[in-house]
C-alpha cells in the first residue's frame, strides 16, 4: 500500500490531465486506469481514432473531387481499408504512448487495473489498497443503449465497432444525427457506403444553432447521406451479417423497414461509474446518472472529486481536461475555475461545424436584444482558392453594449477560427473588438473579421 496526496481514477483527458496539473503543483499522484493503455475514450476509441479516418476519408474525397480542377491528374487513389485501419491504430499508439512518457516525465504512478472506493481516502486497485487525501473519478462514459436494438460491436455497432470494422461497408444505416452519427456516417459516405441516418427529431445535430442545423444537413445531403428525419427506431434485427432496422415516422405513425450491412447506434452517452462503489461509499448521484459535484468538482463525501463526463454538462474531450486542471488547483488550495460559458464545440466533418455561446434561438428565448453579424465563405479569397467557398461564419452580439454573446461557423477550419471567438467572449469584447483587430491576409479568418464588421457598419467583401 502507497499513500498518495491525490489518486485519479480514469485516465482520459480529464484524468490525465488531471494527474500532469497535480504533479506541477508538487502533488504526490496516481492515475488508475484499466484499459491497457492510458487516454480514456477519447484517445483509444473516440475523438483521436475518428479524427484519423475523418482526415483520411477527406483526402480521398479531395482527390476525386478538387485535385483534377487544380491541375493534378492521375487515377483518384483506391482505398486499402486495412492500412487505413493500421494508420488510425499508430496515430493511436503515437497519442497513448505520449500519455505513458507524460506520466513517467512527472513521475506519476499508473496503477494498472480498475478500481474501486471501499471507504474515503482508500483507493482498491485489483488486490492493492491505496491510501489518497484526495480522490478524483475521472471515469467518464459509454455509449448509451436503445430499446430494442442489441449491439453485437459487428453489424450492429456503437461509435467503438464503427472505428474497426471488417471492411467498408455498402449500405450503413445510422441511428441518430448528433455529432458520431454524422462524423462517423460522413467518414463512410466519402469511403463509398450508401449512408441513411435515421433521427427522431426534425432537425440534425439538436441544440445548435438553427440555421447552422439547416446548412450542415443540406452540406451533407449534397454529399450523398440520406436523412430520415422525426423517425422513432423501434428495433434491429441482426444476422452474422446483415440487420434490418424498422422505423415508426412520427407524423403518421407509420412503420418502415431498412437494411443495412451495419447499423451504427449513435443516440448519446452516459456516464460510467460501474464497479467504483459510489453507493456504499454514499457518493450522491443526479437524476441523469451523473456524480452530483459543487462548485469545487467535490462531490457530498468530502475528499472525493469528480471531472468530466461522469458529472454534468457537454460530454467533451477539452471540457474534462478544463476540470482536471481546476480540480488539481482545488485540490492543492488554489482557485481552479473552468468558465462553462466559454466552451468551444466543434464537428470535424468537412465542412467543419464550430460553436461557442448563445444560438440565436437561445438570445431569442431570453428576451435578449440582439445583432447578427453573418458573412459567407464566398466572399474569402483563400476559401474559393481551396474549393471550400461553403458555409459562413454567424457572430451574434448585444445590440446595446455590442457584447460578442455567441459563434456559430460552418465552414473550413471552422474548429480553429472558432477559438479566437473564444478569446474575445473570455476578454468580454466587443464585436468592434474583433472587427478593429487586424488579420492576415488571405486567411480564412478574414471571414470571422467580416462578420463582425457585419455587427456594425457591414462587411467590406459582400
Ligand atoms: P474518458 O475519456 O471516457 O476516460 C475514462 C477512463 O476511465 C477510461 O479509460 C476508462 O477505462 C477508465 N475507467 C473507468 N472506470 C474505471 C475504474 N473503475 N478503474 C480504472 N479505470 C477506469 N470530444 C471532443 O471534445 N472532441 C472530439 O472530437 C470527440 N470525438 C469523439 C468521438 C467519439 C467516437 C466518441 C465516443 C467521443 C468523442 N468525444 C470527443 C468525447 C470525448 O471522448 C469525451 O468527452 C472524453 O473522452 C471524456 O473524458 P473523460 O476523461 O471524462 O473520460
Ligand atoms: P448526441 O447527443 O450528439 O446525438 C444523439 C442523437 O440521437 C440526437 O440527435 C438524438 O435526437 C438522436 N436520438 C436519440 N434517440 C433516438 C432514437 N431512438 N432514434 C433516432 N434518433 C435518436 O450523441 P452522440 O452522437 O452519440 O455523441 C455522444 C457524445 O459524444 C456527445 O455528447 C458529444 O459531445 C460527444 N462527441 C463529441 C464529438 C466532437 O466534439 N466532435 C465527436 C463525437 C462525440
Amino acid at each position: 500500500m502507497a499513500n498518495y496526496d491525490v489518486i485519479i481514477i480514469g485516465s482520459g483527458p480529464g484524468g490525465y490531465v488531471c494527474a500532469i496539473r497535480c504533479a506541477q503543483l508538487g502533488l504526490k499522484v496516481a492515475c488508475v486506469e484499466g484499459r491497457e493503455t492510458l487516454g480514456g475514450t477519447c484517445l483509444n476509441v473516440g475523438c483521436i481514432p475518428s479524427k484519423a479516418l475523418l482526415h483520411a476519408s477527406h483526402m480521398l474525397h479531395e482527390a476525386e473531387h478538387n485535385f483534377a480542377a487544380m491541375g493534378l491528374k492521375g487515377k483518384s487513389p483506391s482505398v486499402d481499408w486495412k492500412q487505413m485501419l493500421a494508420y488510425k491504430e499508430k496515430t493511436i499508439g503515437q497519442n497513448t504512448s505520449g500519455i505513458e512518457f507524460l506520466f513517467k516525465k512527472n513521475k506519476i504512478d499508473w496503477l494498472k487495473g480498475w478500481g474501486s472506493i471501499p471507504e474515503a481516502g482508500k483507493v482498491k486497485v485489483e488486490d492493492d489498497v491505496h491510501g489518497a487525501k484526495n480522490i478524483i473519478i475521472a471515469s467518464g462514459s459509454e455509449p448509451a443503449s436503445l430499446p430494442g436494438v442489441e449491439v453485437d460491436e459487428k453489424v450492429v455497432v456503437t461509435s467503438t465497432g464503427a472505428l474497426e470494422l471488417g471492411k467498408v461497408p455498402k449500405k450503413m444505416v445510422v441511428i441518430g444525427a448528433g455529432v458520431i452519427g454524422l462524423e462517423l456516417g460522413s467518414v463512410y459516405a466519402r469511403l463509398g457506403s450508401e449512408v441513411t441516418v435515421v433521427e427522431f427529431l426534425d432537425v440534425v445535430t439538436p441544440g445548435m444553432d438553427a440555421e447552422i442545423q439547416k446548412t450542415f444537413q443540406r452540406t451533407l445531403k449534397k454529399q450523398g447521406l440520406i436523412f430520415v428525419m422525426g423517425a422513432a427506431v423501434q428495433k434491429t434485427d441482426a444476422s452474422k451479417t446483415k440487420a434490418k432496422v424498422t422505423y415508426k415516422l412520427r407524423k403518421d405513425d407509420s412503420e418502415h423497414v431498412i437494411d443495412a450491412d451495419v447499423v451504427l447506434v449513435a443516440t448519446g452517452r452516459k456516464p460510467y461509474t460501474e464497479g467504483l462503489g459510489l453507493d456504499a461509499v454514499g457518493v450522491k448521484m443526479t437524476e441523469r446518472g451523473q456524480i452530483a459535484v459543487n462548485g469545487k468538482w467535490e462531490t457530498n463525501v468530502p475528499g472525493i472529486y469528480a471531472i468530466g463526463d461522469v458529472i454534468e454538462g457537454p460530454m467533451l474531450a477539452h471540457k474534462a481536461e478544463d476540470e482536471g486542471m481546476a480540480a488539481a488547483e482545488q485540490v492543492a488550495g488554489k482557485h481552479g475555475h473552468v468558465n462553462y460559458g466559454v466552451i468551444p464545440g466543434v464537428i470535424y466533418t468537412h465542412p467543419e461545424v464550430a460553436n461557442v455561446g448563445a444560438t440565436e434561438e437561445e438570445l431569442k428565448e431570453q428576451g435578449r436584444n440582439y445583432k447578427v453579424g453573418k458573412f459567407s465563405f464566398m466572399g474569402n479569397g483563400r476559401a474559393k482558392a481551396n474549393f471550400a467557398g461553403d458555409g459562413f461564419v454567424k457572430i451574434l452580439a448585444d445590440k446595446d453594449t455590442d457584447r460578442i454573446l455567441g459563434a456559430h461557423i460552418i465552414g473550413p477550419a471552422a474548429g480553429d477560427l472558432i477559438h479566437e471567438i473564444c478569446v474575445a467572449m473570455e476578454f468580454g469584447a466587443s464585436a468592434e473588438d474583433l472587427a478593429m483587430t487586424c488579420h492576415a491576409h488571405p486567411t480564412y479568418s478574414e471571414a470571422v473579421r467580416e462578420a463582425a464588421l457585419a455587427c456594425g457598419d457591414g462587411p467590406i467583401h459582400m
